[in-house]
């Protein structure tokens, strides 16, 4: 399917990271809505992501000090699931999840990327997945309240809510007075994207037509690879671009890169 840019652009800044919902379940059109996207948005091989709605709450689990962090009242969650024999299946889980992630968003929907705290062979069981397959991570998918329980609140400290580094500590290469107007707008996209804890692993390294993707360290925490975040990234940028009229082509790096962006303009 073609990305619906201008609606995931528009998403982008509104997303954020919500942990508990209302219980309210999704209306038949959400649902089939969600089921649609799901299906139909297959960016690479070896990836996909699958809704369901058996028992959530079920699927979530907290952070090792209590199950006050843990996700709740969620009517239905996403599973991203890819082949673990694939080389870039972290980055290309990242690209379409959030892909799922903005679509939610602009519909109206709360989400939350959750790599770590969840129970995956219980995500795994109730989404059949094959034995090659792992679920790399979820999302909760449903409403919530417009206030911040006092959950989320202490999630938001935790993990430095929405503080983001300034784009200066995350760029080399082409000074930003030669930065073309698609290159400003998708570093800012992809600045403001989530990350596992905030952490921002990504780095960029400009040359006139291109951006290429780092990783400042390779690194693990709480056993989600920062190469999600980037896959994350690389859509920011894919969608900014476009949205500038700007499409491109993605050539994927190794480690710490991650991949590059070719503009075709
Ligand atoms: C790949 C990934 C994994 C994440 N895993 C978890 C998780 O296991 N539990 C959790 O509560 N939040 C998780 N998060 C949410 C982040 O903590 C959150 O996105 C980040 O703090 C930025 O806040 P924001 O999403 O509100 O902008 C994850 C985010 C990403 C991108």
């Amino acid at each position: 399917m073609d990305i619906p840019f201008t609606r995931w652009y528009s998403a982008i800044p509104s997303r954020i990271a919500r942990r508990s919902f209302n219980y309210t379940e999704l209306t038949t059109d959400s649902l089939a809505q969600m089921k649609a996207i799901c299906q139909e948005f297959r960016p690479f091989s070896n990836v996909r992501a699958e809704i369901s709605t058996k028992s959530p709450d079920k699927v979530f689990r907290g952070i090792p000090f209590g199950n006050i962090m843990k996700v709740t009242g969620a009517p239905a969650f996403i599973a991203f699931i890819g082949n673990t024999r694939d080389p870039n299946i972290n980055e290309k889980i990242g690209y379409l999840g959030e892909g799922i992630i903005l679509e939610a968003t602009a519909m109206g929907l709360s989400t939350c990327w959750v790599g770590g705290f969840f129970h995956r062979d219980v995500a795994k069981s109730f989404i059949g997945a094959g034995e090659d397959e792992r679920v790399f991570a979820v999302t909760p998918i449903g409403h919530t309240s417009e206030k911040f329980s006092f959950k989320e609140k202490m999630m938001k400290g935790f993990s430095m809510g929405k503080k983001r580094k300034p784009l200066p500590k995350l760029v080399s290469g082409l000074g930003q007075a030669d930065w073309p107007d698609w290159m400003q707008k998708a570093l800012e996209a992809a600045r403001i994207a989530p990350s596992a804890i905030n952490s921002q692993p990504w780095r960029f390294y400009l040359e006139p037509q291109s951006i290429t993707i780092s990783v400042n360290k390779p690194h693990e925490a709480f056993g989600i690879s920062n190469r999600i975040d980037c896959g994350i990234a690389l859509l920011h940028i894919e969608v900014a671009a476009l949205e500038c009229g700007v499409k491109g082509q993605w050539q994927w790096l190794e480690s710490p890169n991650v991949a590059k962006f070719d503009s075709l303009a």
